[in-house]
């Protein structure tokens, strides 16, 4: 609960799109503890993977991935931080976690939108368990299948993935950085999902330790948890080490593009256009959309050459005025760079664990059902033209994402979404962002009319804690109260999730503000 020193890095603010992967600024420690779960872990865990808030390394550490600079300062910080580089001491931790009644908050690449893996919005005594030191991926070539750790991030998979040839890929989301760990759990979609659905779709096994300290893999946990753990939100039922996934095929050569359009250029008919062309293309071709000041930038990935995608194009999307020039033919894994990072970045460039750390940002996100009118595109602009406006990234679904039934996995945005919202807003590290907050929650208030209702659907890995908190009774997060924020995310799966924790955290251990409440049926 220590007040941090803000080290402000004034440089110029970088609306560079969604270019926002960050690094590190520091923070004063403090105190520690009298220190029986010290004790414990020091018994079964080496003590150059412990640190405390005396640690002369326990800010870098910290900071190391914490990628949202308005969480330097003004929270709650962690006590301990432990680095583990073996099962054995995760399930050390939980063990000395639960005898010592300290939490833990699980961090992978620490990209949570709400900073969960590493802050508290309350005053508590926690434990940081931060897997990066657990980031082996292994590529079983022959059977297109491999298993990840959790510390990974995406780069660092899709490396492995492209260094196995050219014709293997794996569905999953744009930004190098992102941590495995986290984004499995939440679903995680990219430039693939119209063609192969969510990362989480793409799991076939997972180890975890649970709140006992077991270690379980798919058939050990249950089919219920295995359910679970593929797309209803980190934190919740257990710490998941690893992952096994199915590749998926690709073409020798992929085509990028990318075409900008202006309000005068017409902008704002292409994009009523686009809602009902965009779900409806065939799968191999996604087109996204970034809509930033007075301008949208069609993003777009196709599985094929430039000769096979124009005809696809002047037959289905001709008000684009997409042609030849704007091709850009290349291997998958050269798209990853390409489309995230800029056209002068190489495929080792999706190694670099290192980011900006410039801007601070605040995120939210919905799902639209039914397309906007072009008049409400038009005022959509005029928000987009205000002081302080941010961003919007619209991810069309359609295709394998929409094939898949809504209960089949937690993640419920299926079958009638046209596409998906991500609204984003950004300051200058070291400032308050009060305009910039206000603008994104006064521009999510005007869409209501325009969004999908009963619930207004978000997705669980843009977390927004305006969406509501857990509320702790008896010991425990309320069922009733989750709903508030769990139906948004999981709609009518919610409860199966809820059900699930009741079956492997019956007593909540691992919870944060928004981790999936137990609900436990009583009886037999
Ligand atoms: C710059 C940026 C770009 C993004 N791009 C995309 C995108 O293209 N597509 C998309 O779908 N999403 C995207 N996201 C959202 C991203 O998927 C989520 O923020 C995701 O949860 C991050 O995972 P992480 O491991 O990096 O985060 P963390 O902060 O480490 O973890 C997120 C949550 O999961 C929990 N958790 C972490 N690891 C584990 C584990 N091993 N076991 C159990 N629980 C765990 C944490 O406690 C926390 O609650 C983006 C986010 C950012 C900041
Ligand atoms: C600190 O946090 C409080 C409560 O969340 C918030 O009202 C306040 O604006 C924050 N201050 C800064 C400088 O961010
Ligand atoms: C790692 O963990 C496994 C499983 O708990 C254990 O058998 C092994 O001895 C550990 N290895 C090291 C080097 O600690
Ligand atoms: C492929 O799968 C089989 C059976 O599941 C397994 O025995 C084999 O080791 C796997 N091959 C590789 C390269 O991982
Ligand atoms: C392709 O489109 C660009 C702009 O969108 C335009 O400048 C160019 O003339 C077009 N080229 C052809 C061959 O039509
Ligand atoms: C990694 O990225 C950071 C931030 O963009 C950059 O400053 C740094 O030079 C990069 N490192 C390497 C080795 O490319």
């Amino acid at each position: 609960m220590q007040e941090a020193n803000m080290a402000a890095m004034s440089r110029s603010l970088a609306l560079a799109f969604f270019f926002i992967c960050y690094a590190a600024s520091s923070f004063s420690s403090s105190l520690a503890s009298s220190d029986s779960f010290l004790q414990c872990l020091s018994e079964k865990i080496p003590s150059e993977l412990l640190y405390t808030q005396s640690s002369p390394s326990f800010t870098s550490v910290l900071e190391a991935t914490i990628r949202n600079p308005k969480f330097l300062t003004n929270t709650t910080r962690p006590v301990w931080i432990i680095t583990p580089t073996n099962v054995s001491h995760v399930q050390a931790a939980v063990v000395c976690g639960r005898q010592e009644g300290v939490r833990l908050r699980v961090r992978s690449g620490g990209h949570d939108y709400e900073g969960l893996s590493y802050r508290s919005e309350r005053p508590e005594s926690f434990a940081v368990l931060d897997l990066v030191k657990i980031r082996a991926v292994r590529v079983e070539n022959q059977n297109a299948t491999a298993w990840v750790d959790s510390g990974a991030t995406l780069g660092e998979m899709y490396y492995a993935i492209g260094k196995a040839g050219n014709q293997l890929a794996f569905p999953a989301g744009l930004c190098p950085t992102v941590g495995v760990g986290g984004h499995f759990s939440g679903g995680g979609f990219g430039m693939l999902l119209r063609k192969y659905g969510l990362a989480a779709d793409n799991v076939i096994d997972a180890v975890l330790v649970d709140a006992k300290g077991r270690l379980l893999d798919k058939n050990s946990m249950g089919s219920n948890v295995f359910w679970a753990i593929r797309g209803g939100g980190g934190e919740s039922f257990g710490i998941v080490l690893s992952w096994k996934i199915k590749l998926v095929a690709v073409p020798p050569t992929v085509t990028a593009f990318r075409v900008p359009v202006t309000i005068n250029q017409g902008a704002v008919d292409v994009l009523t256009r686009w809602q009902d062309v965009a779900p409806a293309l065939p799968d191999d071709l996604i087109i996204r959309v970034v809509v930033q000041g007075q301008t949208a930038t069609f993003q777009s990935l196709y599985l094929g050459t430039c000769d096979a995608l124009l005809p696809v194009m002047r037959s289905r999307f001709p008000e684009l005025g997409m042609n030849r020039s704007h091709c850009k033919e290349m291997t998958w894994i050269q798209s990853v760079p390409y489309i995230y990072l800029g056209s002068s970045a190489t495929v080792e460039d999706i190694l670099n664990r290192t980011i900006a750390m410039d801007t601070s940002n605040k995120a939210t996100s919905d799902y639209v059902r039914q397309a906007i009118t072009k008049d409400v595109w038009t005022e959509i602009f005029s928000w987009l033209a205000q002081p302080n406006a941010g961003l919007m990234i619209l991810d069309p679904y359609g295709g394998k994402i929409s094939s898949i039934p809504e209960a089949a996995t937690p993640f419920p945005h299926r079958g009638g979404v046209l596409y998906n919202i991500q609204y984003m807003n950004f300051w200058r590290a070291g400032g308050g962002g009060d305009a910039q907050r206000t603008w994104i929650r006064d521009f999510y208030a005007f869409m209501a009319p325009y969004v999908s209702k009963n619930p207004r659907e978000a997705y669980a890995n843009y977390r927004d804690l305006d969406l509501g908190e857990n509320v702790v009774v008896g010991g425990v997060s309320s069922y009733e109260a989750g709903k508030v924020w769990g139906e948004k995310y999981f709609k009518g799966n919610y409860q199966r999730l809820a059900m699930a924790k009741g079956e492997i955290d019956p007593d909540d251990y691992f919870r944060n503000e928004q981790s999936i409440p137990p609900l436990v049926t009583s009886g037999n």
